[in-house]
């Protein structure tokens, strides 16, 4: 009998010896942060054109910020939720080596997970841009203004890349060579409409990784490079694949 998509998957991960997670907005839906691309997400209400771009925050410092600050609020009462448990769970279990976020909310690191790399960079702080000094952005003060660098006092921006900016060069590396050796990647919550986060699951999948993913829709991952598509929200995805691990037998 042909196992289900649950059950293969969780055989996947039995077998994995290098396992890896991609994450986007939707594993942080149900810690009541609004994803940006679904109907009601955040490039409704602030068009990216308008908002996203380094170009725009050096045009108008206070209206983008005023928008970064907002979102960084927004964050600061959010908890991680059963999807982020369960990657914090597999990795204990010493079933996935590493996640690799898009989310700049911190919640895999509050959830417990220790090998997190921030691709998108985290809203918890500020960093110069002229001296690339970087500050911590208390939950509780958020600055009404663009905030000064208090070394050189040029503009600091949210320590989130916005679109015209590189990833930061650590995380693109560390990534790359995850994306390169591994033999699963798990895509959790993500529109896969951004690059070049969304070209990591194409290179795990190019080396021969078995590639599962999460989401409550299909995605143009999903007909192309996923081998098992686990349709519905992370948190309850998530923890019915720990559970279902922990049901078997070890290989
Ligand atoms: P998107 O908003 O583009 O996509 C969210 C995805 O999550 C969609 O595929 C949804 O179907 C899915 N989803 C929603 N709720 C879910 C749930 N409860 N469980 C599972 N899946 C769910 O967000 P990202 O793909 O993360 O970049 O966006 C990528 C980047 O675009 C972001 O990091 C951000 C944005 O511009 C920057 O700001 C640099």
């Amino acid at each position: 009998m042909t196992p289900s998509p649950m059950r293969a998957a969780a055989e996947a991960f039995r077998r994995a010896k290098r396992a890896i997670a991609v994450t986007g907005a939707g594993i942080s839906a149900e810690s009541g942060i609004p994803t940006f691309r679904d109907a009601g997400g955040i490039w409704e209400k602030y068009p990216p054109e308008e908002y996203a771009s380094i170009g725009n925050y050096l045009a108008a410092p206070e209206k983008v910020w005023a928008f970064w600050r907002e979102l960084a609020a927004g964050l600061a009462d959010c908890r991680p939720n059963p999807g982020h448990l369960a990657l914090a769970k597999l990795e204990a279990m010493g079933l996935l080596e590493a996640i690799i976020t898009q989310n700049v909310d911190n919640l895999h690191q509050e959830a417990g997970s220790r090998r997190v790399i921030e691709y998108h960079g985290n809203a918890r702080y500020l960093i110069c841009l002229d001296c690339a000094a970087t500050e911590p952005l208390p939950k509780d003060s958020f600055p009404e203004r663009p905030p000064d660098c208090p070394r050189c006092r040029h503009l600091m921006k949210p320590g989130v890349v916005m679109f015209g900016e590189m990833i930061p060069v650590q995380a693109m590396i560390e990534a790359e060579a995850l994306a390169r050796g591994c033999d699963l990647c798990l895509i959790v919550g993500t529109s896969a409409q951004v690059f070049p986060a969304a070209g990591l699951p194409e290179v795990a999948k190019r080396q021969g990784a078995c590639v599962i993913e999460v989401n409550i829709e299909p995605t143009d991952f999903t007909f192309d490079i996923v081998d098992y598509f686990l349709q519905g929200p992370a948190g309850t995805i998530l923890s019915q694949v720990t559970s279902e691990i922990k049901s078997m037998s070890p290989p």
